[in-house]
C-alpha cells in the first residue's frame, strides 16, 4: 500500500524522488490524508463541479476524490476505507497504472475511459448478499447507459454489460472483513467511454465496443458518471431495503444470458456446456448441464455459445 501511495503522488508530480525515504516513514493515517489532499483537485477531464453540481443523491459521491493517475481506483478505495471515508465515498482516476480485473486478469484503463470505485459501508451485509450488490451495480451502469441514449444494452453474467454483443464495463466488487463481518465493500466500475478500441491489446479489440462507438459522438464523462451515481444510489437504496426480488427483477429485463448455451468456468473445476435457465434470489446463474441436471453457479464465467 506504502508504494501504491509513493507511485501516486509521483504520477501526481507531489513527491520527488528525494523525499521518498521521508515519506516512508509518515504514519499511515496522515497518509490517508495526503491522499484525501491530492484527490480534492480537478484535472483535465474529470470536472467535480460538473459532477456535483445539482447530483441527486443523499450519500453516494457526496465524498469524492479525483486523481490523474493511480494504479486502481480500488486499491485507494481500500485503504480510504480503511482509513476514514464516508459511506459512498468515490474515488475516480483518468487512468489507471495497474487496475484489475474478475479473477486476478490485468483491466486496462488509457485515458478516455471512466475508472471509479465506490466505498460502501453497509448497516448489514451477510457475505451471500456481495453477488447481489455486483448484480445491482450491473443494473445501475445500464440504466445509465440508456439514459444517454444507448439502445439495448444488456448483461452478461454476472457483470459483463454489453452492447451489440460486444463488451462495454466490467465491475469489480470486494469486500473488506474483520472477523468475517464485513466492514466495507468496495464496488469498482470501468466503462470504456471515449476509448478508441485500438489502444486496446489486441485480443481486447474484437469483443470490446465503446460508448463514443455506439453512439457516434464522444460522451461527457462528467455527465456519465453523474448520472452512474445517482442510478446507483436509486438501486442502493432499494438495496437496503430489501428490494432483493426488484432488482433481480430488473437485472432480468436486461438479461443477455439467459436462453443461451454457455460455457461455464467455475473456479477450480473443468469446464461445461450448459443452457441458462435463470438467476437465483442470491444472483447466481441456473444452468442446465447436457446432462440435464440443474446447478447454480455463484461464482465464475460464461461464454456465449449461442
Ligand atoms: C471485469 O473484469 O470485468 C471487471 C473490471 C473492473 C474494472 C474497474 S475500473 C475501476 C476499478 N479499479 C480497478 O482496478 N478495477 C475496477
Amino acid at each position: 500500500m506504502q508504494n501504491e501511495i509513493i507511485n501516486l503522488l509521483k504520477k501526481e508530480k507531489r513527491i520527488s524522488d528525494n523525499t521518498i525515504n521521508e515519506i516512508s516513514s509518515i504514519e499511515i493515517n496522515d497518509f490517508a490524508d495526503i491522499i484525501k489532499e491530492v484527490g480534492k483537485q480537478e484535472t483535465e477531464y474529470l470536472k467535480r463541479d460538473e459532477i456535483l453540481k445539482d447530483l441527486k443523491t443523499e450519500h453516494i459521491g457526496k465524498e469524492l476524490y479525483i486523481f490523474k493517475e493511480v494504479m486502481s481506483t480500488n486499491t485507494v478505495a481500500k485503504f480510504l476505507a480503511a482509513n476514514s471515508a464516508e459511506h459512498g465515498c468515490v474515488i475516480l482516476s483518468e487512468k489507471q497504472s495497474n487496475a484489475k480485473g474478475r479473477f486476478g486478469k490485468s483491466w486496462e484503463s488509457p485515458l478516455g475511459g471512466i475508472w471509479l470505485s465506490l466505498i460502501l459501508t453497509p448497516k448489514i451485509v451477510d457475505h451471500s448478499k456481495i453477488p447481489l450488490m455486483t448484480i445491482a451495480t450491473g443494473v445501475a451502469v445500464v440504466k445509465t447507459l440508456e439514459k444517454i441514449g444507448i439502445e439495448n444494452p444488456e448483461i452478461k453474467w454476472p457483470n459483463d454489460v454489453m452492447i451489440n454483443g460486444k463488451k462495454v464495463s466490467g465491475i469489480l466488487t470486494e469486500a473488506i472483513t474483520k472477523f468475517n463481518t464485513i466492514e466495507h465493500v468496495i464496488i469498482g466500475v470501468g466503462i470504456d467511454a471515449n476509448i478508441d478500441v485500438k489502444e486496446l491489446s489486441d485480443e481486447l479489440q474484437e469483443g470490446t465496443t465503446t460508448l463514443s462507438e455506439e453512439l457516434g459522438h464522444e460522451v461527457n464523462e462528467n455527465e456519465v458518471i453523474k448520472l452512474f451515481l445517482e442510478e446507483a444510489e436509486v438501486i442502493g437504496t432499494l438495496f437496503n431495503e430489501g428490494g432483493y426480488e426488484a432488482i433481480l427483477k430488473e437485472w432480468r429485463k436486461y438479461s443477455y444470458s439467459i436462453g443461451k448455451i454457455v460455457e461455464v468456468k467455475e473456479p477450480y473445476s473443468k469446464p461445461y456446456d450448459a443452457y441458462v435457465l435463470g438467476i437465483s434470489r442470491e444472483g447466481a446463474l441456473v444452468v442446465e448441464k447436457i446432462d440435464g441436471t440443474l446447478k447454480k453457479v455463484i461464482a465464475g464465467e460464461c461464454i456465449i455459445k449461442k
